[in-house]
C-alpha cells in the first residue's frame, strides 16, 4: 500500500474498505454536488501571504473556544451513523479527539449512545440535536447529554428536510434500503467491513431506538426521525434551547449576515458557518465564501466556527485569518475512521495538525492568534485550474 501523505489518500483507503453505498453516503453531496465541489474550490482561490526572515522557532496552534482550550483549532463535526463506517465509530472519534486535545461533537443520530461515548472519552464533548416535533424527545436527550458532562449544545438549523443525495438514491441507500444483486456482491467484496459492522450486534440509532413509538431497528427509526424534522421550526428554537440548556448554545448552518445577526439577537453563544458539507441544498455558497460577511455582521458578539470543505491545514489557517476561531470537519475524520479505525482518526488529526504547523512556519507566523486578513490575498485573481478532485 502507498504511504498516506494527506487526507485525499485517507479517502482512497476509505473507498477501498467500505461498500460503495456506505462510502457514497459519507463522501457524497446533494444533487449535482456543486456546493460540495465549491467548498474546496473557494479555499483554493484564497492565497496565503508569506512573510520571510521572521523567527518562527516557537509556534502555537492552541486556541480557546467557549471557555475551553483546544490544542489545535479543530473540532470533529457531528456525523450521524458513523457506526456504519466502523462499529463503535463515534466512540473512536471521541477518544482520538480527546487524546489529541481537540474538540468533538456527537450527533444525536449516532450509532453509539451518549453514555457509550462518555465512557470512551475523558474529554467533555459537544452534543448536536435536530429539533423534533416532539420536543420531549429533545429534552430527554439534552438531559442525558448534560448528565454525562456535555456543556455545548449544537442546534443544526439547515435540515428541515434531508437534502437530495442522488448517490444514495442510486445505491438504494434509502429508507427502506433497496437490496439489489449489485449491493450484495459489493458488500461481499468488503470482508473487513462485513465482519466488523454487519455481523454481530445490530447497528441502530442508539439514542433514539425505543424512544420514537414503534421504532427500534435502524430503518424504522430513520423513517420516524425524518418525519419528526419540524418544517415549522423558527427563530424561537434558539430561545427554546437557551431555556432548557444551561451551557452554551451553538447554531450550525448559518450562511448569511442577516441570519447571523438574528441568531445573535437570540443570544446564540456561537455560530457554525456551514452548508452541511454540501449535503443539504445544492447551489448554496461555499462556507468559506460566506464566512467574512458573517464575521463582520457578528462583530465579536458570538464565537464563529467554520465548517465544510476542510481538507488541508492551510484551509484552517485561511478560515482563522478570516475571523473563525476554529474549524469543524466531518469527512476527513470519517475517511480516517474507515481506513484504520481509531488509529486512522488519529492519523487524520495528525495530518491536519502538521499541515497547520507547516503553514505557520512558512508564512512566518508564530501563532494562529496572529492570523488576520492581512495574512491572505483573497480572492486570488488568477483562474484556478483544478487538476484533480481531492475532496
Ligand atoms: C454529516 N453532517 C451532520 N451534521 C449534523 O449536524 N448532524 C448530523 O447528524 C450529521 N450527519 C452527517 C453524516 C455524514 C456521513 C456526513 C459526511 C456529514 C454534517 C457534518 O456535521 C459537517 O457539517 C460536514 O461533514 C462538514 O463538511 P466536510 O468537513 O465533511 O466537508
Amino acid at each position: 500500500m502507498k504511504p498516506t501523505a494527506n487526507i485525499a489518500d485517507l479517502r482512497l483507503r476509505a473507498q477501498r474498505r467500505l461498500p460503495r453505498a456506505v462510502f457514497d453516503f459519507v463522501d457524497g453531496g446533494a444533487q449535482d454536488e456543486a456546493t460540495l465541489l465549491d467548498n474546496r474550490r473557494q479555499f483554493q482561490r484564497i492565497a496565503l501571504v508569506t512573510r520571510v526572515l521572521r523567527d518562527v522557532s516557537h509556534r502555537d496552534q492552541s486556541i480557546t473556544l467557549l471557555g475551553e482550550t483546544l490544542a489545535s483549532p479543530l473540532i470533529v463535526a457531528p456525523t450521524g451513523m458513523a457506526g456504519l463506517v466502523r462499529r463503535n465509530g463515534e466512540a473512536m472519534l471521541a477518544r482520538a479527539a480527546a487524546e489529541a486535545d481537540i474538540g468533538c461533537c456527537l450527533s444525536m443520530m449516532s450509532a453509539c449512545s451518549i453514555e457509550d461515548v462518555k465512557r470512551a472519552s475523558h474529554r467533555p464533548f459537544w452534543f448536536q440535536i435536530y429539533l423534533l416535533r416532539d420536543r420531549g424527545i429533545n429534552r430527554a436527550l439534552m438531559e442525558r447529554a448534560w448528565a454525562v458532562g456535555c456543556r455545548v449544545l449544537v442546534l443544526t438549523v439547515d435540515t428541515k428536510q434531508q437534502g437530495l443525495r442522488e448517490r444514495d438514491l442510486r445505491n438504494g441507500f434509502t429508507v427502506p434500503p433497496r437490496v439489489t444483486l449489485r449491493n450484495v456482491l459489493d458488500v461481499a467484496r468488503r470482508p473487513g467491513w462485513l465482519a466488523d459492522v454487519a455481523f454481530g450486534r445490530r447497528i441502530t440509532f442508539a439514542n433514539l431506538a425505543g424512544k420514537l413509538i414503534g421504532a427500534d431497528d435502524i430503518v424504522s427509526v430513520a423513517r420516524l426521525a425524518a418525519e419528526q424534522y419540524d418544517p415549522a421550526m423558527s427563530w424561537d428554537a434558539i430561545e427554546w434551547c437557551k431555556r432548557h440548556w444551561e451551557g452554551a448554545v451553538a447554531v450550525k448552518g448559518i450562511l448569511t449576515a442577516d441570519d447571523a445577526r438574528a441568531a445573535v439577537a437570540r443570544s446564540a453563544d456561537a455560530l457554525i458557518v456551514s452548508n452541511h458539507g454540501g449535503r443539504q441544498l445544492d447551489g448554496t455558497p461555499a462556507s468559506i465564501a460566506a464566512l467574512p460577511a458573517v464575521v463582520d455582521a457578528v462583530k465579536g458578539a458570538a464565537e464563529i466556527v467554520l465548517d465544510s470543505g476542510i481538507r488541508r491545514g492551510g484551509d484552517v489557517l485561511k478560515a482563522l485569518a478570516l475571523g473563525a476561531r476554529a474549524c469543524m470537519a466531518g469527512r476527513p475524520f470519517l475517511y480516517g475512521l474507515a481506513a484504520d479505525g481509531e488509529a486512522g482518526v488519529r492519523e487524520a488529526i495528525s495530518i491536519l495538525r502538521s499541515e497547520i504547523d507547516l503553514g505557520l512556519t512558512l508564512m512566518g507566523v508564530n501563532s494562529v492568534g496572529a492570523l488576520d486578513r492581512s495574512s491572505l490575498a483573497w480572492p486570488s485573481r488568477k483562474p484556478v485550474i483544478l487538476k484533480s478532485r481531492d475532496s
